[in-house]
């Protein structure tokens, strides 16, 4: 147990922890490896090593794979324990899995791979042999330890690749609504392509947008690299259609289950850690009265601070855009 539940925690923090109850229910809800066809495999977590997992898989069952796995860095997830290597040792790590994992993606299918500046050498050469590398997303998380005599490390990385050159790519999904900076009107006085001081602009390979979770926030857990909603859902939207399925080998606290189902897709998740299962698990149960994902409403992603003008909160909105 990762003690979630000891902690101190301020008045406002509305980090999501697990109670015994909750434990001891969505233990029984646990997939462990009873593979068997296709749609048995879908909408479930399994408590698991993804190793002993993805080979079983049946072919071409993923639209879509998120990989999210620990970075090449000394981390502890729980009580599994990640220890830093060379590069090439890393990438020799990805090797022990990727072949068997890609078997479970579609000719047509997209893979994201996340990572920091120092795992990035080792994911493109591991990976460019089995996939084609379309771009390289750098995300500008913000948070990290400033350094006495280096730069503050406060970007990751998430890699695009796909299978083959027949993909599937929504740019209109993905569009990101911005301040207008220069405010062009036609001879007519009316604004060009923009409308109440925002512009929708075509979305970058430069994600400014994106706070990690913060402990004020309700998809916040105390998972130590939980990804944020709005980043995952930025993926799924642009590389899978409603009723895809995505698979996400190392699910950690669930985000893109929690996403795959507000944004109506199927998934399948694996996690090796049962405490960081249960959260998905719980995660999913309140993803069915809030599907809203914070900096998202509308069809529309929305740049940082800029929730006095997002369009007033629905019910179906969740608490969308207290801070981005
Ligand atoms: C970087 S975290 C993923 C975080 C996740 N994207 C989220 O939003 O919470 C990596 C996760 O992989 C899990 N993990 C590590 N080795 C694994 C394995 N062999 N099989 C399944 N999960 C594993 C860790 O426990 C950790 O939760």
């Amino acid at each position: 147990m990762i003690g979630t539940t000891e902690k101190e925690r301020a008045g406002l923090n509305r980090t999501l922890i697990l109670s015994e109850e909750d434990r001891t229910r969505l233990r029984g809800q646990l997939a462990t490896s009873d593979i068997t066809q296709r749609e048995a495999n879908l909408d479930r977590i399994f408590h698991a090593d993804m190793l002993d997992i993805v080979g079983r898989l049946p072919a071409h069952c993923a639209d879509l794979i998120i990989l999210d796995p620990p970075y090449n860095l000394d981390k502890s997830f729980g009580s599994v324990k990640f220890r830093r290597g060379t590069r090439d040792e890393y990438a020799q790590w990805i090797l022990t899995w990727l072949p068997s994992l890609l078997r479970t993606l579609k000719p047509s299918g997209s893979v994201y791979f996340c990572g920091d500046w120092r795992s990035g050498s080792a994911i493109e050469a591991a990976c460019e042999e089995h996939l084609i590398v379309r771009n390289r997303v750098t995300w500008e998380r913000e948070k990290g330890r400033g350094a006495s005599a280096n730069w503050k490390n406060a970007s990751e990385d998430i890699w695009f690749f796909t299978a083959s050159n027949d993909y599937f790519f929504d740019v209109e999904a993905v569009k990101l609504k911005k301040k207008v900076i220069a405010p062009y009107t036609d001879q007519n006085g009316k604004p060009k392509d923009w409308e109440d001081g925002y512009r929708l602009t075509h979305p970058s390979n430069l994600w400014t947008d994106i706070t990690v979770p913060f402990w004020s926030m309700p998809e916040n857990t105390d998972h130590p690299t939980q990804k944020p909603e709005k980043l995952i859902a930025k993926l799924l939207l642009a590389s899978s259609r409603p009723g895809d399925v995505v698979l996400d080998p190392f699910l950690g606290s669930g985000t893109s289950a929690v996403v795959s189902r507000k944004l109506d897709r199927r998934f399948i998740g694996i996690e090796i850690e049962e405490e960081f299962a249960l959260l998905a698990l719980r995660r999913l149960e309140l993803a069915q009265y809030d599907r809203g994902v914070q900096g998202y409403s509308e069809g529309t992603f929305w740049e940082r601070n800029s929730a006095p003008v997002q369009p007033k909160k629905k019910r179906s909105d969740g608490d969308g855009g207290l801070f981005q």
